[in-house]
């Protein structure tokens, strides 16, 4: 049993890290210090924040540790490692700010929205009613005016920002004075581009109105597996007497340990990193558009994030090309969404952007032998198998 179980986890390893390209925009990779973190003896522990557990005097001390770094990496006056993931951050927020029947107002799943607060989400849990913002699907983004004036009719409790398709900075500011007018709560769902607001390349939610920013801490952020939220003081104080015993009983410290790294490796490397993972996600748009792919909103010059976005109409179809992408050991979703974010983190750049496009166009258009571009995708990917953007450990 035990050879089997760790076989399956060694398998895995061999073929994701040392034969993929990894371009799952909600994924990354954690440098070794931060990994290492993960297996350390927080994660056997208890602590809970009446005091019950003794035996806490270093866990407490990297808990406001990485608050601390949160709040200036964010530049927000309050911040909380111990949400357990960006899904977890939604019903925290959903919740502390709207009650049964309560109108929310988000980008709809149709439309690249997050699903996990849509109909059949988390709203749905809550039994609050949910509306789309009026959205354009050839700029991949909210109409601001008209979502304004959406705002003042429909006087929703919530304004969420945010989304999971997500090429361009959402208007926040616009927005915001219908929602003060109504006395909704704004919140902005960072989880996808979390690690470009951290490096200062994407928008400035805070401080364009939102009261609340939260999210996962895995996708463009480079941290474990997580969530985070940060706030304004009076909101982060609600969020903090709500979230014991109600959303967290005991937090994963090694987890918060590792993020509380992750943290000061963004704050000393976060903007080369958010600024090359841009940059690699426009590369690649732009040599997929001219080789010929769908490439969505070549008039906005693609994508101000990591993420670029192939419309074939529907997951069915996406699906199809994932499927195929994958037998070449390039891994994306069925959006389909590719991602820069991982492959930036190993130190890609433009030109290996280009080998990416050049691969996906032969896998894809040419249909050349997925065993043939195996072997020349792992020779790449072999390449880069350090981690950067982070300390010498
Ligand atoms: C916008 C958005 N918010 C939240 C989540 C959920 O995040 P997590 O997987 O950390 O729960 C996702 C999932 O990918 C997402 O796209």
């Amino acid at each position: 049993m035990l050879e089997e179980i760790l076989g399956l986890v060694r398998k895995h390893e061999d073929w994701r890290v040392k034969g993929c390209l990894n371009l799952i925009p909600s994924e990354n990779v954690m440098s070794p210090a931060v990994r290492s973190l993960l297996c350390s003896d927080l994660g056997h522990r208890y602590t809970s924040t009446d005091r019950f557990y003794m035996g806490t005097k270093f866990v407490d001390k990297i808990e406001l540790y990485g608050e601390k770094l949160a709040e200036e990496v964010f530049e927000a006056e309050t911040a909380d490692l111990r949400p357990l993931s960006g899904h977890i951050a939604n019903w925290i927020f959903l919740s502390t700010w709207a009650s049964s029947h309560d109108k929310v107002l988000c980008v709809s799943a149709d439309d690249g929205g997050y699903p996990g607060v849509w109909k059949e989400g988390l709203t749905s849990l809550l039994g609050l009613q949910v509306v789309g913002f009026p959205f354009s699907k050839r700029r991949m983004n909210i109409e601001a005016n008209e979502a304004a004036e959406l705002v003042r009719r429909e006087k929703p409790k919530i304004v969420i920002f945010g989304a999971s398709l997500f090429l361009f900075p959402h208007p926040v500011q616009e927005v915001t004075e219908a929602a003060s007018e109504v006395g909704a709560t704004v919140g902005y769902d960072g989880s996808h581009v979390l690690g470009l607001i951290a490096g200062k390349t994407f928008q400035q939610p805070l401080k364009e109105g939102a009261c609340i920013l939260y999210g996962s801490t895995h996708k463009s952020f480079f941290g474990p597996q997580g969530g985070i939220i940060v706030a304004d003081k009076q909101h982060g104080e609600s969020v903090k007497k709500r979230l014991f015993p109600m959303f967290v009983d005991n937090a994963h410290w090694n987890r918060i340990a590792a993020l509380t790294l992750a943290l000061a490796e963004m704050k000393a490397f976060g903007k080369r990193y958010a600024e090359q993972v841009v940059r690699n996600a426009q590369t690649l748009a732009k040599v997929l558009y001219d080789d010929g792919f769908p490439v969505m909103c070549p008039e906005q010059g693609f994508t101000q994030s990591h993420q670029v976005l192939l419309d074939y109409g529907g997951y069915k179809q996406g699906m199809k090309i994932a499927r195929e992408l994958e037998r070449a050991n390039i891994i994306a979703d069925c959006g389909v969404r590719l991602g820069a974010c991982e492959v930036t983190r190993r130190g890609m750049r433009e030109s290996e952007m280009e080998k990416i496009a050049e691969f996906i166009k032969r896998q894809v258009a040419d249909k050349e032998k997925p065993e043939r571009m195996r072997k020349e995708v792992m020779k790449l990917v072999q390449e880069f198998q350090q981690v950067e953007y982070c300390f010498d450990a």
